[in-house]
C-alpha cells in the first residue's frame, strides 16, 4: 500500500463542473433518491450483481471514466476498492452526482464530477483514460449515439484499456420472446413518463463498440439472459506490412 502523501488527487477547483443541459435530455433529478429502492423492488440484488461482477479485476485501472454514472454505489464501491484511481464522472443529473459525491465519502478528493449530455459532450484532448464503465447507461442513448460516443471515447483511451458494461439485453429464443422483451418495454414506458426520456429500444451496443474499436473479452449473464456484464478491450492494432523500397 502506498503512504497518502503518494496518492494522487484532484485540487479543489477540478472537483466538480456541469454546462446548461438540452431540453430534451432526459430527467433523472426526481429519482436520485428512490432510484437504489426502485431497482431494488423490481431486480432485488441483480443489478448490483450485474454491476459489481468485474469490480475484483479493477484494481489495477488508474484513470477511469464513468459515463451516465447514476447515484455512484459503483464508483464510490471502485474508489474504496483501488486507492489509486483517479475517476471522471459525467451524468447529466446533478442531483444523481450530488449522491455520488456523498457516497464516495473522504475519497471524494480522488473524484471529478461532470454535470453534462453525454450526447453532445466532448472529451478533453488531454484525457488518458485506462477504463471506462457505462452501467445501465447505454441503453438511454440511441445505436446512433452510442456509435458517435464510442469513437470519441476510444480517442481518450489507453492501448490497454477496457470498457466495462452492464446492459439489459433480449436473449434469443421463448424466455427472450416472452419475457424479457416485454420487460425492456415496459421499462422503457417506465421511464419514458418519470425523466422524459425518448429512447425506445435497447441500442446495438455490441456493433457501436466493435466499430470503435473494441473487442468483447469476458462476459457473465443473470435471469436467463435478462442482465449482462462484460469486458471490451481495445482490438490489438495488426501489424502494418512494410513496403519493401523499389530498387533502382
Ligand atoms: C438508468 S440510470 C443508470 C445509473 C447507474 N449507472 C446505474 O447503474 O444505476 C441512467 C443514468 O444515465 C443518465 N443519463 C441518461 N441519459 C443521459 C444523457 N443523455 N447524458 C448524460 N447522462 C444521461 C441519467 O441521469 C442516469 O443517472
Amino acid at each position: 500500500m502506498s503512504s497518502p502523501a503518494t496518492v494522487r488527487r484532484f485540487g479543489p477547483d477540478e472537483a466538480s463542473f456541469g454546462c446548461p443541459l438540452r431540453n430534451d435530455t432526459p430527467k433523472f433529478d426526481r429519482l436520485a433518491h428512490v432510484y437504489r429502492w426502485m431497482e431494488w423492488l423490481s431486480f432485488g440484488p441483480y443489478l448490483s450483481r450485474c454491476r459489481r461482477a468485474f469490480l475484483p479485476r479493477l484494481s489495477d485501472a488508474r484513470h477511469a471514466l464513468v459515463l451516465g454514472d447514476g447515484d455512484g454505489r459503483f464508483t464510490a464501491a471502485l474508489l474504496r476498492q483501488n486507492e489509486h484511481v483517479l475517476i471522471d464522472a459525467v451524468d447529466a443529473s446533478s442531483a444523481m452526482l450530488d449522491g455520488l459525491r456523498h457516497r464516495a465519502g473522504a475519497d471524494v478528493r480522488r473524484l471529478r464530477t461532470e454535470i453534462r449530455d453525454l450526447r453532445e459532450w466532448s472529451i478533453k484532448p488531454t484525457a488518458c483514460y485506462d477504463l471506462v464503465v457505462t452501467h445501465f447507461f447505454l441503453d438511454c442513448l440511441t445505436t446512433d449515439k452510442v456509435f458517435a460516443l464510442a469513437e470519441r471515447v476510444i480517442l481518450a483511451t489507453t492501448p490497454n484499456a477496457r470498457w466495462v458494461v452492464s446492459e439489459f439485453a433480449v436473449p434469443n429464443g421463448a424466455f427472450g420472446r416472452w419475457v424479457a422483451r416485454p420487460v425492456v418495454s415496459l421499462l422503457y414506458r417506465a421511464f419514458g413518463v418519470l425523466t422524459g426520456l425518448q429512447v425506445r429500444q435497447l441500442p446495438d451496443y455490441s456493433a457501436a463498440l466493435s466499430a470503435a474499436g473494441f473487442s468483447l473479452e469476458k462476459q457473465r449473464t443473470w435471469l436467463l439472459g435478462l442482465l449482462v456484464a462484460q469486458v471490451w478491450g481495445r482490438k490489438k492494432r495488426r501489424p502494418e506490412h512494410r513496403r519493401e523500397a523499389p530498387s533502382s
